[in-house]
């Protein structure tokens, strides 16, 4: 890749949501407060801190309007969340949101088991989702899963992806992430994606979103930079996976981003330092070990210089 000087990257931490909603602990809204703004003052400008969706489907984001009722207004910070439908959108309305999401798939059998409905009715859902935003003064961003693989029926072609990003950017969401629900994709495949993405989407408006199930996805968002990909999703000591997705595990973890970033000269306006730190509260709450190979590296560097 040529040289990256003056290129700007903007994060989308998913941590305290994609995160949060496949570890073992489910946390009391408070902790999730205390990682959020952690997490803004590491630096970090659009955080996704919960989601508006059935509790008995995803415990872990039980009292997300209480998350957001607790957050700070704080400049240049966006707090988002994800809303399955109308319902959702309402409460995420009440609780004080700004900014939401929307989530669609490209593979029929994944829309089922994670919205339970068929593709074709979960974007009829969004439309409502779509005008009751407009009104409200809401943005709305797009996510379509299983970009590269579903973890129920396997390949998933490039052009299905196009449609489904398509639908959701032609309904109006500002920015579609395409989602590597399973982590399965390869820079090969990240390049198929993004060239059939691209021809019906700006590519200002797509957005990466890569689980690091199979360690790859460090070299997809590489290759998606080089298309121009400038907006990624990623989640602070690679917490996560998702719950109607058997096997996946994290996003790509905030931390390594943030080293890929800095090693290329990119510009992101964030701490590494402070989202290790946010990294280790975090973890000593959950009980894990950190599954960024970054902060590992840089928490045994600082025991030694201790
Ligand atoms: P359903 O059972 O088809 O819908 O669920 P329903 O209308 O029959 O409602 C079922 C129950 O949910 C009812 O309660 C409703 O009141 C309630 P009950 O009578 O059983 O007590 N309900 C709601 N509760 C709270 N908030 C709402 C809401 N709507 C209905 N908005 C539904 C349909 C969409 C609700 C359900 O399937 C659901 O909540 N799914 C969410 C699944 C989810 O959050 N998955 C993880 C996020 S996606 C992801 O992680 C991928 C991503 O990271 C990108 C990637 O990696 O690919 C984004
Ligand atoms: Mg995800």
């Amino acid at each position: 890749m040529n040289s990256h000087l003056e290129l700007s990257v903007r994060l989308v931490e998913v941590g305290a949501r994609d995160g949060l909603q496949n570890e073992k602990r489910t946390l009391a809204p408070a902790i999730r407060v205390e990682l959020l703004k952690k997490l803004a003052n590491a630096g970090l400008r659009t955080l996704e801190a919960g989601a508006f969706v059935s509790e008995r489907w995803v415990p872990h984001m039980a009292g997300s309007g209480d998350v957001f009722k607790a957050l700070p207004d704080l400049p240049d910070v966006t707090w988002t969340a994800l809303v399955p439908n109308a319902r959702g959108l309402e409460e995420a309305l009440a609780a004080g949101c700004r900014e939401v999401a929307v989530f669609a798939a490209a593979s029929e059998a994944f829309s089922q088991k994670n919205i339970n409905c068929s593709i074709a009715e979960s974007l009829e859902r969004f439309e409502a989702v779509m005008v009751r935003a407009r009104d409200a003064g809401v943005r709305v961003r797009g996510y379509v899963s299983c970009v590269m693989g579903c973890p129920f029926t396997g390949h998933v072609k490039p052009e299905t992806v196009a449609a489904v990003s398509a639908a959701l950017y032609g309904m109006g969401c500002y920015e579609i992430s395409l989602g590597d629900t399973i982590g399965t994709g390869t820079p090969a495949a990240t390049k198929a994606l993004l060239d059939a993405c691209t021809q019906v989407v700006p590519v200002n408006a797509l957005a990466g979103h890569f689980h690091d199930t199979y360690g790859m996805a460090i070299a997809n968002i590489h290759t998606a930079l080089g298309m121009g990909v400038r907006v990624f999703d990623s989640s602070v000591a690679g917490l996560g996976g998702c719950p109607y997705s058997p096997g996946a595990t994290g996003n790509v973890a905030t931390e390594d981003v943030l080293y890929l970033l800095n090693g290329l000269g990119i510009k992101h306006g964030v701490d590494l330092d402070a989202v290790v730190d946010a990294g280790e509260f975090i973890d000593a709450h959950l009980g894990r070990e950190t599954a960024s190979r970054v902060a590992r590296a840089l928490l045994a560097k600082r025991r030694r210089e201790a």
